[in-house]
């Protein structure tokens, strides 16, 4: 393709290095899409003739079905997709396809056709996330007033109810949804027609590329359009913050199902058995969501450090961009799908959460309130006057709810029967009515809203 002022082959070591196809040849319904519209534009503006553009037309048709077919020659030593594809349409329609990289470069080509692909992956992504949203918020209607314990530093902390905690996820993904579609709507400009990195002498249309391409514009400085890959880091950062939620969801979901917690169980389907230990139930599709995450975050890693010191404009280097955004996009698809299965099929055991809600002490805080309430204490007080009947009940080994009521009225005298009406882990729940709060009705209160922004 560029032979013309070389005498030798390359090297087998300098093929080795250069050759990409066997990553970018999944960017060739890109690649045919951004071919077919610069095609048409030269056309149009009379670069070339009609009846070459025709033929090119047609080539690429011939090339979209031997792909699909699986009967396209994919061939290392075209380098990479852009090359295998004007090669084959040389053997297919010959002298016209020439035509075709009039006004054009692979920089421009490769950055356009990337592009495309990140957009329709961060499209897919804000898909996904929102099956797993609704997946969420049907889980959490059926569980808006079913007890479990909120904690902080994972040690029982006050009650919460299952549908709030899933709420809580409903919300982060909600967030993950929006970066996505601010990287998309940022990323949505046509690079192409910046050509190798100066713009075109020829008469070329960037709009009509645009519009056919579903670009916003063009972009307007033709040394930026080919030389960052800022738009597929803002996609990974979008990747690994929604990776950084799905695996805490992960982790929770392992944690709940320790027979230990014995909170929730999967279901046969989603789980896998020992090979040696015959009463293992792993969550090893929870596991593996978690782990992805390595991978997802590693990619943003990878991909700024390849871009962080190249002068502008491009580089071979950034031929490395593809395989860490392919991988993490690989690994967030199938996170999603996984986790949106495992949400649906969750198996909570609400009686056991529902118990543990009320122990450890957990409506300690609505004794103090209580005091602060009914007696007038300053918070502080409180505080202080509900830790000693915490360590008064934890030596008779009983609970808060369980403490005579002599017991509180050494603390403070004025203390009445009526406290022992906040102390239940449903009263607690029930009393927390701020907005976002874990009252059942707040739950489904929220429940309602996102309902409708999903509708
Ligand atoms: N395969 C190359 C890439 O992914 C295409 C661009 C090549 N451009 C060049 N000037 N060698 O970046």
């Amino acid at each position: 393709m560029w032979g013309g002022r070389f005498s030798a082959k390359p090297a087998e070591i300098m093929q080795a290095i250069n050759v990409s196809i066997g990553v970018d040849q999944r960017l060739w319904a890109q690649d045919l899409a951004g071919s077919r519209a610069h095609c048409r534009m030269l056309a149009a503006k009379g670069i070339i003739e009609q009846a070459d553009a025709d033929a090119i037309l047609g080539g690429l048709d011939t090339i979209e079905g031997e792909i699909r077919s699986g009967a396209f020659p994919f061939r290392d030593q075209f380098e990479d997709i852009h090359m295998n594809v004007e090669a084959r349409l040389n053997e297919l329609i010959g002298e016209p396809s020439g035509r075709l990289h009039t006004a054009r470069s692979r920089n421009d080509q490769v950055t356009t056709d990337f592009r495309l692909w990140v957009r329709d992956a961060c499209d897919r992504q804000i898909v996904q996330l929102q099956g797993l949203q609704r997946a969420l918020l049907a889980r959490a209607e059926q569980h808006a007033g079913d007890l479990m314990p909120g904690f902080t530093h994972l040690q029982t902390a006050q009650p919460v109810t299952l549908g709030h905690h899933l709420m809580a996820y409903v919300e982060m993904f909600g967030r993950d949804a929006g970066r996505f579609a601010d990287a998309r709507a940022r990323m949505n400009e046509n690079p192409l027609g910046a050509a190798a990195l100066a713009g075109s002498p020829f008469p070329i249309d960037r709009h009509m590329t645009a519009k056919e391409l579903g670009f916003d514009r063009p972009m307007g400085n033709s040394l930026d359009a080919v030389s960052d890959r800022d738009f597929a880091l803002e996609s990974l950062a979008a990747s690994s913050i929604c990776a950084g939620h799905l695996s805490r969801l992960a982790e929770e979901i392992v944690v709940w199902m320790t027979p230990m917690f014995g909170f929730v169980t999967l279901p046969d389907d989603l789980t896998t058995g020992s090979s040696i230990m015959p009463q293992k139930r792993n969550p090893d599709a929870a596991e593996l969501v978690r782990a992805k995450t390595g991978r997802i975050m590693g990619s943003f890693v990878a991909l700024s450090t390849v871009m962080k010191g190249l002068p502008l404009a491009y580089s071979k280097d950034m031929q490395e961009d593809k395989p860490p955004v392919f991988e993490a996009f690989d690994a967030l698809d199938l996170a999603l799908g996984a986790m949106t299965a495992m949400v649906a099929a969750l198996q909570p055991n609400t009686q056991r959460m529902a118990a543990a809600a009320g122990a450890g002490f957990s409506t300690a805080t609505d004794l103090a309130d209580w005091l602060v309430r009914e007696l007038n204490l300053p918070f502080r007080k409180a505080h202080h006057v509900t830790g000693a009947a915490v360590k008064k009940a934890e030596a008779l080994g009983v609970d808060l709810s369980q403490l005579p009521l002599a017991e509180l009225q050494a603390l403070d005298a004025r203390v009445t029967e009526a406290v022992y009406k906040v102390l239940t882990p449903e009263a607690s729940c029930a009393s927390r009515q701020s907005f976002g709060g874990t009252a059942p009705d707040q739950v489904r209160a929220r429940i309602a809203d996102w309902k409708t922004r999903l509708a």
